[in-house]
């Protein structure tokens, strides 16, 4: 894709809207119903945006959410598309692109994960400090847009250390006990077996999903400052003898998204 394909999206959204969000938000399974909370302005469906890959898993809303959460002006990401869809990582990452391209400077990333750090417990919050990227393609492979951002990013500070001393104020002021963590992305659908769980936690992972490594490096990319929090929906397999499912994902991000979205509510008015 060119600069020129981004700057046709954008048109297509500035046609619906001139809104212009601060903080913008991506959430994850089952943590969708943030966007329905929120003073909305705007709402943009991913299918009248020419170019934009919409999601196929159920629980995934595709659209953008344009509103106020206090006086911040946000725009949520209500669904994202996976690269387990069969998209390419260009096409994953363009959403974020595009909302750093209508104004956003702040992202804040929000996923289900699998906890492999044995000291977790399924329902935890994660802020993630750091991340593992490297067993999917690199969202920046190809030729690069000299727009949005340099041919060999830094990757020292992704996650930015002001969000993340905020969003630990935040939790703390709240009584919101939140863990931290370095979060691996694998490209899925399947989940891991126990021998790569084992792998991955001898490499220094914390907790485990199909997303975000590759949002938080074009967000990198493209200027954004990013912070992203993790909600432990189980823990990965081999942890407990538990089989995994994908329902049991969605049943604990239901159940402690209340407490979640009360997290994120307060961390988009402070940062
Ligand atoms: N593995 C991978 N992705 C996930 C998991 C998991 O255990 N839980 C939620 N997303």
């Amino acid at each position: 894709m060119e600069y020129s394909d981004y700057e046709k999206m954008l048109q297509g959204i500035r046609e619906k809207t001139d809104f212009v969000p601060e903080t913008a938000i991506i959430l994850g399974s089952g943590l969708g119903a943030l966007a329905d909370e929120i003073d909305v302005k705007a709402v943009v469906n991913y299918s009248e945006i020419p170019g934009f890959p919409v999601s196929t898993v159920q629980g995934h809303k595709g659209r953008f959410v344009f509103g106020y959460i206090g006086d911040k002006a946000v725009v949520i990401m209500q669904g994202r598309v996976h690269y387990y869809e069969g998209y390419s990582m260009e096409k994953v990452t363009l959403p974020v692109r595009l909302m750093r391209l209508i104004g956003a400077e702040k992202l804040i990333l929000t996923n289900a994960a699998g906890g492999i750090n044995g000291d977790f417990n399924c329902g935890d919050f994660m802020l993630i400090t750091d991340q593992i990227s490297c067993f999917v393609p690199n969202p920046l492979i190809g030729k690069n847009i000299d727009e949005l951002g340099t041919r060999f990013p830094d990757m020292s500070n992704v996650y930015n250390c002001d969000m993340c001393r905020i969003v630990r104020e935040t939790a703390n002021k709240k009584n919101i006990d939140i863990r931290e963590g370095v979060y691996v992305q694998l490209t899925g659908p399947s989940y891991e077996t126990p021998a790569e769980i084992r792998m991955l936690r001898t490499m220094g992972a914390d907790a485990v999903g199909m997303s975000t490594c590759c949002e938080a490096i074009v967000a990198n990319h493209c200027g954004f400052k990013v912070c992203g929090i993790s909600c432990i929906s189980n823990m990965a397999c081999g942890v407990t003898d538990k089989p995994l499912s994908h329902s049991e994902v969605q049943e604990t991000a239901d159940r402690v998204a209340p407490v979640f979205k009360e997290l994120i509510k307060e961390v988009v008015k402070a940062v």
